[in-house]
């Protein structure tokens, strides 16, 4: 007889924290969110392989994780898994730009040409959030340099918008630069000796290689919980399937990824179990994550089988229409209650503690922090970071607003249908995704920090200083909808909408 479970599952939006005692010492400065991302035997004593600094992964999309993405997500402390729906000489490409990536130094493929008018530097700076566009012969990433073209260069309401670029850019006889090679502390003296805001470095054919900026000088202070391997470069994870790893994985390795995860909307298989079976005897190095799972059973499955972490969730992504299309799912914060259990059971038998991430369904800020306190280690996200200008999408404006596109790897757009193969013979392919638009939030590093505050607020609140503490001190309630509503402003007529959720 089938199985029923007693209880409805609930999602996150139907919880509170209530606080706990918070001592003269629980205070935000002393909070660390780092969170181990790999399993490790805790009973001996060893530490995880892989930490992050903050608690944040971006989720395996191409409307999500490239690896301008990853760069920046890594910056701030957390990890950008590149999305595996493209060749695997696109994706370990993209790895390689992450594992290359000299802090400092920057690339940019949105560069304008001089014939081109000032108008369309115009459309390039709203599209990139760049104030500052170097121009080359052709328009390249790395074509002649021509000059420099900033928006403190012109007026565009005082000048006619098809003027050439030619005309109003710093051109390339007048500029500062530096040569390929130099090194960034060398680059930065250069910048302060001539008072110039930018750098650019070329080659001994005067080819743009990038751009140093005044503002990134302090790019220490401003990152300083960036993520490093041992080599000072980014940490980087890529999305793979169960179909193509035995190609896809030595090539990521090849191109420096430093942590994978199979990317599936329903990972208790006997696929994934064979995926990581192989994938581990052949590169024993190799750090493969596995998922997705709604309980214990699927947890304990993938834990036996050798994942390094867990992912947990199915149905709740913005962009997920899995239950309306097939019946399958859990409350995300059910899901990750049971899975958390045993995880901590997996460990007291065993003394093997295998990480667990909650993917999908963060709608706000304290939902973070709910699901860290169900006892997540850590969190991947689509829709939150698709806002960002950082993120691989168009910004348009719509209804007057700016949205960035956000759509699903199961839409008929990402045809990513490897993410719901069930092996055997290819089936017909249905949507279990939508393509939408997201409310466009600015940049990633001033969203993750304001999120991060608020997360590192409600520790203290709760008398915790690290994720393990909030997750044995939390005192989770369920909520009635009453207390819901109660909860955001209510009875009055708001003056300013600005407050962000
Ligand atoms: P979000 O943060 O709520 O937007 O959810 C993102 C998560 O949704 C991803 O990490 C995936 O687990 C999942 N997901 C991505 N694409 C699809 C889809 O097309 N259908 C269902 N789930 C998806």
């Amino acid at each position: 007889m089938a199985y029923f479970y007693e209880e409805p599952s609930h999602t996150f939006g139907e919880y509170l924290l209530v606080p706990g005692y918070t001592s003269a010492d629980c205070i935000p400065d002393n909070v660390s969110l780092r969170t181990p991302v790999v399993r490790f035997n805790k009973k001996a004593g060893e530490q995880s392989p892989l930490y992050m600094n903050i608690p944040l992964t971006s989720a395996v999309m191409q409307s999500v994780s490239d690896d301008k993405m990853a760069i920046s997500l890594a910056k701030e402390g957390g990890i950008s898994f590149i999305y595996g729906s493209q060749t695997i000489q696109d994706q370990a490409a993209m790895v390689a730009r992450v594992k290359s990536y000299k802090a400092g130094f920057v690339t940019s493929d949105s560069n304008i040409r001089p014939d081109q008018t000032l108008e369309e530097v115009v459309a390039l700076i709203e599209k990139t959030g760049h104030s500052t566009i170097a121009v080359t012969e052709d328009g390249s990433a790395h074509g002649k340099l021509a000059g420099i073209i900033t928006e403190r260069d012109f007026r565009i309401d005082h000048v006619p918008a098809n003027s050439k670029v030619s005309e109003y850019m710093t051109p390339f006889k007048d500029l500062i630069t530096g040569q390929d090679g130099i090194s960034l502390s060398d680059a930065n003296d250069l910048i302060w000796a001539h008072k110039v805001n930018q750098l650019p470095v070329i080659d001994k054919n005067n080819c743009l290689v990038s751009m140093v900026f005044r503002k990134d000088f302090d790019s220490h202070q401003t990152y300083p919980k960036e993520l490093l391997d041992s080599q000072h470069r980014y940490i980087v994870g890529a999305g793979i399937n169960t179909r193509d790893y035995m190609e896809r994985v030595p090539a990521l390795l090849e191109a420096g990824v430093d942590i994978m995860t199979l990317d599936s909307s329903e990972g208790f298989s006997e696929w994934q179990r064979k995926a990581l079976n192989d994938i581990h005897s052949k590169w024993p190095e190799a750090k493969v994550g596995a998922g997705n799972v709604v309980d214990a059973e699927g947890f304990r499955f993938l834990a036996e089988a050798g994942a390094d972490f867990v992912k947990i969730g199915i149905g709740g992504g913005s962009i997920c229409i899995t239950r309306e299309q097939k019946g399958i799912g859990r409350g995300q914060a059910t899901a990750t209650i049971e899975v958390a259990k045993a995880r901590d059971e997996y460990y007291k038998e065993t003394g093997i503690y295998v990480p667990i991430c909650s993917d999908g369904g963060i709608v706000h800020d304290y939902h973070m922090t709910l699901a860290l306190a169900m006892g997540a280690d850590f969190i991947m996200l689509g829709r939150y970071f698709a806002r960002f200008d950082e993120s691989p999408t168009n910004k348009l404006i719509v209804n007057g607003n700016y949205v960035k596109e956000y759509w699903g790897e199961g839409s008929n757009r990402a045809r990513n249908w490897q993410r719901y193969d069930l092996g055997g013979k290819k089936g017909m392919a249905f949507e279990e995704g939508v393509d939408s638009y997201v409310p466009y939030a600015g940049h990633l590093h001033d969203g993750v920090n304001m999120s991060m505050s608020k997360v590192i607020h409600t520790m203290c609140n709760c008398g915790a200083l690290t994720i393990p503490e909030l997750q044995e001190k939390a005192k989770i309630t369920l909520v009635s909808s009453t207390t819901i509503s109660e909860g955001s402003a209510h009875d009055v007529v708001v003056k300013n909408t600005s407050i962000n959720s």
